[in-house]
């Protein structure tokens, strides 16, 4: 017997992944299609969006692909644009993309790194929620889903840590107040998975999938300004 299909509950559904071009926004990208959404894949890497882009094609879904840096405003409203002119709107932001630094003591981190890092995890996902969020309220729906991270005081990974500690403040600060907008916004920890980022990983990406699905889908009085974290074999979760 094969495999049940996943059930449509994203059908009708627009959703934006950034960092689609590997790993975690790879694996959600395709679960997201095959929940029936239709896509806006953004990363940096042209022939890997071109792939995926196919990937979505093949499953019956619309993909459009928009090579961008989501440290970049300009670029940001670009995506955007480019998205008004083939989707009626989106619902659904999964503020994915992210960087991290080799281990070493936080104080000898060159600025120049800080600052790529806080504007890659950080002003990257301000930035697309402060273009979406409007449309969002207009709408009266929005799912928004921030990658975090158990390293919120990890030693060595020091401005990572305060990357994915602020971004769940950001999480909890905006999901009270856009609280009776129809927009909830939750931070999704996605435990230790193998990725470019972190090769040694010992679970796959789809592993994700299952509870970024919920999340995008959550009803209208779902929670909103928690930390949901992915389930691994053997592990109590609350
Ligand atoms: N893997 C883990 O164990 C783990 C644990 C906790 C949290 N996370 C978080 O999960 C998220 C996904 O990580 P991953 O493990 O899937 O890592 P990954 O495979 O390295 O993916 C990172 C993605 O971000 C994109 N990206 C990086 N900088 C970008 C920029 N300036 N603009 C646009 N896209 C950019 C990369 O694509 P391009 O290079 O093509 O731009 C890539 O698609 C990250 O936020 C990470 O912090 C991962």
């Amino acid at each position: 017997m094969g495999r049940a299909k996943p059930r449509q509950v994203l059908k009708g559904r627009v959703a934006l992944i950034t960092g689609a071009s590997s790993g975690i926004g790879w694996a959600m990208a395709l679960g997201f299609a095959d929940a029936g959404a239709d896509l806006v894949l953004v990363a940096r890497r042209a022939h890997r969006l071109v792939q995926l882009t196919h990937a979505i094609e093949a499953k019956g879904r619309r993909a459009l692909l928009v090579v961008a840096d989501v440290a970049i405003e300009r670029a940001m409203k670009r995506v955007l644009q480019q998205a008004d002119l083939v989707f009626p709107g989106i619902d659904i932001l999964v503020n994915n993309a992210g960087i991290c630094l080799p281990e070493q003591p936080t104080h000898k981190t060159p600025l120049p790194d800080w600052e790529r890092v806080l504007a890659v995890n950080l002003r990257g996902p301000f930035l697309l929620s402060r273009l979406l969020v409007p449309r969002m309220v207009a709408a009266g729906y929005g799912r928004i889903i921030n990658l975090t991270s158990s390293y919120k005081a990890e030693p060595l990974h020091g401005v990572y840590s305060v990357s994915k500690a602020a971004l769940f403040a950001l999480t909890r600060v905006m999901a009270q107040e856009l609280r009776g907008t129809g927009i909830l916004v939750n931070a999704l920890d996605p435990g230790w998975i193998c990725s470019e980022m972190a090769p040694d990983g010992p679970n796959p990406p789809e592993r994700v999938v299952p509870l970024g699905v919920r999340l995008a889908s959550l009803p209208a009085r779902g929670p909103s300004g928690r930390e949901f974290v992915v389930p691994f074999k053997g592990a109590i979760h609350g």
